[in-house]
């Protein structure tokens, strides 16, 4: 029979990695602020996951005396609320775990007794606008559903990820995915589904102009708090106007509808931040430099009579690219690098390219 010591010595331990997404029709705003519950469906797409991703190990031993979690090499608190309510969920969910090898049985019940060690890193700087929280969140969930055999599909694991971070429960699928507002007080039905899977539409490139990879000055949580309280612009969004793009936006999708999908894109983020604007006091994500790429899409497109790229930008200065194809990628770069040349005094430090992928600081 193994010693008391003996019987301490195992460690379980699962990787995982997942990509960030970026969103086409925006969620800004909270009907729910605990649940995180959005006043919006939105549509956004998954990066590739070679870059822009965020990859989370947790390990479980009886050997553990609390639960700790490092972000990038640095400790940080597993206190707040959004990782007590991932956790919570993920470990209500927990399944019995037979480990031969080990010798090792967990059964549902010892879950709520054992402690987790979790480690994870970007590749990609962390809350500059690069939607960090969403790959992490969804990161965690997932590789903690993986730990404890929760066996929950990945809309229902969405749903958990969703109270991590609003924008974490879109990056449980691959493609293009939605996430549905939904109705239900308790949040059950407010969750993601793919709408085309990540082949779909592979002519698509995306670049990321990193403008600054500083950390934003507003939070989007409360940022999004403040427009929901002061700006009625938001409101007029919400009723009349994401309702119709969503039908339009998931229609262009699936008819790869470049000139659509450009189009409702473009109008989208410059929508949200008029959002922003209209927030007293006003937040201000983008910089001259995110207002000269925007020039730049916006007069080759015209020139072309027909767009060529589709621009988007979530709380932060980066601009997000989608190219209609690669000839059109390689066409958008000489631009950037004409207008914005390297070490020019403009604070756009590097472009990656890549398919539905990209990065990052020079
Ligand atoms: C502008 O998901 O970061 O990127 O739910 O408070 O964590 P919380 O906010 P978060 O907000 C993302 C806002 C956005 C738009 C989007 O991704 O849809």
């Amino acid at each position: 029979m193994a010693s008391a010591e003996e019987s301490k010595r195992w460690v379980r331990m699962m990787t995982a990695q997942t990509p960030t997404n970026i969103a086409v029709i925006k969620y800004w705003g909270k009907r729910d602020e605990t649940l995180i519950l959005p006043v919006n469906d939105s549509i956004s797409v998954t990066l590739d996951p070679d870059h822009l991703c965020t990859t989370t190990t947790v390990a479980v031993s009886p050997s553990f005396e609390e639960d700790r979690m490092w972000l990038n090499g640095k400790e940080i608190s597993l206190s707040g609320g959004r990782f007590q309510s991932c956790l919570r969920e993920i470990r209500r969910r927990a399944g019995d775990v037979e480990d031969r090898e080990k010798g090792l049985r967990i059964g549902k019940s010892d879950w709520e007794k054992l402690h987790l060690h979790i480690a994870s890193f970007n590749n990609f700087p962390t809350a500059a606008g690069l939607a960090s929280s969403a790959a992490g969140f969804a990161c965690l969930v997932f590789a903690l559903a993986k730990l404890m055999n929760a066996k929950e599909d990945q809309s229902q694991l969405s749903a958990i990820a969703r109270q991590g971070s609003g924008s974490a429960c879109r990056s449980l699928f691959g493609g293009f995915v939605k996430w549905i507002m939904g109705n239900d007080k308790d949040g059950s039905d407010s969750l993601a589904v793919q709408l085309a899977h990540d082949k779909h539409w592979d002519d698509l490139v995306i670049i990321i102009a990193v403008v600054s990879s500083r950390q934003k000055e507003t939070s989007s949580t409360s940022g999004m708090r403040e427009s929901v309280e002061t700006s009625l612009l938001l409101q007029h969004r919400v009723k009349e106007v994401v309702p119709k793009r969503i039908v339009q936006m998931e229609e262009a999708i699936k008819n790869h509808d470049f000139a659509s999908f450009a189009q409702l894109t473009c109008a989208d983020s410059n929508q949200f931040h008029a959002v922003c604007l209209d927030t007293c006091p006003p937040i201000f994500y983008m910089n001259d430099t995110s207002h000269r790429i925007i020039n730049c899409v916006e007069k080759w497109n015209r020139l072309e009579g027909t767009p060529q790229v589709a621009y988007t930008f979530d709380a932060g200065p980066n601009a997000v690219l989608i190219s209609r194809d690669r000839k059109a990628a390689v066409q958008l770069l000489q631009r950037l690098l004409f207008y914005f040349p390297p070490n020019s005094d403009t604070d756009l430090n590097s472009y990656v390219i890549g398919d539905k992928s990209i990065l990052k600081d020079a």
